[in-house]
């Protein structure tokens, strides 16, 4: 049962000002797309650069949280909802904390992704699309997954048992068959200057 009699508390020592110490807003670069599409790797090597310039930054993985917070959860709709609902939520409590957090889930919803931007301040949610075809991941096969799925090993896989809906109006779109992933890097980091999350 959810809990009642709960009130906010509100913190001394606000998003604001630490935003204002660490130099760089805080934000949630969210990155989506197919097993096999560069997320990880992608979101990683914009950590290194965001690392290496200053900032506070976390990446939540989508195979490594499921070995903690979403140990509980499997690949159902209903369990990637909440994933997704859980991975918004600690996305969100970093960006008061003053960190640009980093998330790489296939997130496969648009639905779920439109709830977590729907949640946070404006300007807070970056959907970043991973953009690789389902052939080229199949090709890549890096996990050894996608030739499970196709045997019927693994159920409800995206992609091939399980559906994957691409962000309509994503704020960055990395196209993984055409960039290298310095360009792919110079991009997200290019952006974050425009938008003047980077300010130092
Ligand atoms: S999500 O759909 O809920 O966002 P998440 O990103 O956490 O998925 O986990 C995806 C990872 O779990 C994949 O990269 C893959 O390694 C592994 N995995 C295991 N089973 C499945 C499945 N049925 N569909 C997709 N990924 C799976």
């Amino acid at each position: 049962m959810a809990a009642t009699n709960v009130v906010w508390h509100t913190a001394t020592v606000t998003r604001e000002r630490r935003e204002q110490r660490n130099g760089h807003r805080a934000v949630t670069l969210w990155f989506t797309g197919l097993s096999g599409s560069g997320k990880s790797t992608l979101s990683h090597a914009v950590e290194e650069s965001l690392f290496e310039l200053g900032c506070n930054t976390f990446v939540f993985d989508g195979d490594n949280i499921r070995f903690g917070l979403c140990k509980d959860l499997g690949f159902s709709d209903a369990d990637r909802t909440e994933n997704i609902r859980r991975i918004g939520e600690v996305a969100k409590l970093s960006n008061q904390a003053g960190i640009i957090a980093l998330t790489a889930f296939i997130s496969p919803f648009c639905s779920d992704r439109d709830l977590v931007r729907s949640s946070m301040p404006d300007g807070d949610f970056i959907e970043i699309y991973v953009k690789c075809s389902l052939e080229k991941c199949e090709e890549r096969d890096v996990k050894g997954l996608y030739k499970k799925a196709r045997e019927g090993k693994i159920p409800a896989f995206t992609g091939i048992s399980s559906p994957y809906e691409a962000p309509v109006n994503p704020e960055i779109c990395l196209d993984t068959e055409l960039h290298s992933i310095e360009e792919s890097v110079q991009m997200v980091i290019g952006y974050l200057q425009t938008k003047g999350v980077l300010t130092k």
